[in-house]
């Protein structure tokens, strides 16, 4: 065992068997989910009428409502970015999608649609030719054309930014296993190593460089090594805005989801939400102002595409009214600490070791464990109790319970100590 442990023999065989644990853990853990069969309506195709609420009229408890007219949109397409709280907004389409039995196109067999590869609508599970969704809400890489055929015409198309420097710092820390141009960096603070002089490690050549430089444009199906004025990232910027009826802001999240709310029609108890896919603080790399501008420079036609759709979000903000906005997010604070009294032991997320139930454990990267998680409360009525357990059902284990069967890929994602979440 000694010479074992001295050489990188011990280490190899380490951690094949950490993985091989890790795996027999979550395989053991699969059967014991309380799967739940929703029936999902199946649409043969675009033409027929997806809404089938058995007449439900959209009540106007309490909060003002806009003047009754419109009815709450069931067609969505969400482009989840990654690094941007996108984890939470997937959760609140899943809870959607499930309470009123829309259709999702989910991948086969994994969670994200062959990222990084383009989307292309043979990637969707149990695709047949003139097949409609009413949903689509997974990691992909943006192809407008194949995402448009998928979905019916008057399908609403949202997504979310968030500060570059934010996002790099993230992606950096997270995909590090996956982009073999981070493990060369020499210093300790790999981060602060790289934004000194980040074309000293990086190339565009560099296998998954795409997770190092403008993530956020490379999502949204475009090149992500081109320099800010180029004329390109303005075209990218307005055939975002063209497409998208909204885009929203990972700093200003309760503004984000009440305009989701006035966009899609839906109401407060929808938007309702906690925290998915959260890291712990002490996990996170704290930049300096210095570093957060290095960040910026290096990411700056991202830096240049958030700007752009921060002044659109803002300009929509006004329209909705300032005063009507701070309302709102009350209110949505307010529902929000009540729903997490109600359902989550102590109210607030605890680290992965502290989670009990296997099936409400977050995914977390090898050898890390800095994704928090909740436990449900043990004393909540059968009523609330399914509520609750959906909101704090993490990705994984909330896309098997809707009939999307992970296991086999994430025996190989498990390996490589990554998954795109
Ligand atoms: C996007 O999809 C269309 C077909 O719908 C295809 O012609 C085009 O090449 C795709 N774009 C990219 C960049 O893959
Ligand atoms: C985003 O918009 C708000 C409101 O106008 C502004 O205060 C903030 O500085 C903007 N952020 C960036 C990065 O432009």
């Amino acid at each position: 065992m000694r010479r074992w442990r001295s050489g990188g023999r011990g280490l190899l065989l380490g951690g094949v068997l950490t993985t091989f644990a890790m795996l027999l853990y979550h395989m053991m853990s699969v059967p014991l989910l309380e799967v739940y069969h929703p029936r999902m309506l199946v649409l043969a195709s675009c033409d027929r009428d997806p809404i089938l609420t058995k007449g439900k009229t959209i009540s106007t408890k309490g909060a003002p409502r806009q003047v009754s007219g419109c009815s709450p949109k069931m067609n969505v397409m969400f482009m989840k970015t990654h690094k941007t709280a996108s984890s939470t907004i997937l959760n609140i389409l899943f809870r959607f999608g499930e309470k009123h039995g829309l259709r999702f196109a989910f991948p086969n067999s994994r969670n994200d649609f062959v990222y990084p590869e383009m989307f292309n609508r043979l990637q969707v599970k149990g695709y047949q030719p003139g097949m409609c969704f009413n949903m689509v809400c997974n990691h992909m890489r943006f192809n407008e054309s194949e995402v448009v055929s998928v979905l019916p015409p008057d399908a609403t198309f949202i997504t979310i930014l968030r500060d570059p420097a934010d996002v790099f710092e993230s992606a950096f820390h997270y995909f590090n296993s996956l982009v073999p141009l981070t493990w060369v960096i020499p210093a300790k603070e790999k981060l602060a190593e790289f934004l000194k002089d980040p074309w000293r490690y990086y190339s565009p050549n560099g296998y998954n460089s795409f997770y190092l430089k403008n993530l956020l444009l490379f999502d949204l199906g475009y090149d992500n090594n081109l320099e800010p004025d180029d004329p390109r990232v303005e075209q990218a910027i307005q055939a975002v805005d063209k497409r998208f009826q909204l885009v929203m802001v990972a700093e200003y999240f309760d503004e984000s989801l009440i305009l989701l709310k006035d966009t899609l029609c839906w109401e407060l108890e929808d938007l309702l939400f906690l925290r998915l896919n959260m890291r712990r603080d002490s996990s996170i790399s704290k930049m300096t102002e210095h570093q957060r501008m290095q960040a910026r420079d290096w990411n700056a036609a991202d830096w240049r595409l958030y700007r752009y759709f921060n002044a659109t979000f803002w300009a929509k903000v006004e329209v909705y009214g300032r005063e009507r906005m701070a309302r709102e997010v009350a209110e949505l604070r307010r529902r929000n600490a009540e729903m997490a009294t109600t359902c989550v032991e102590g109210g607030r997320a605890v680290e992965a070791d502290s989670i009990r139930d296997a099936t409400l454990q977050p995914w977390q990267p090898l050898g890390d464990r800095s994704i928090m998680g909740y436990n449900l409360r043990k004393d909540i009525d059968d009523v609330r109790h399914a509520e609750c357990r959906r909101m704090l059902t993490p990705e994984l284990q909330y896309m098997y319970e809707l009939g999307v069967n992970l296991w086999a890929k994430l025996f190989w994602r498990q390996m490589l100590g990554v998954i795109n979440l």
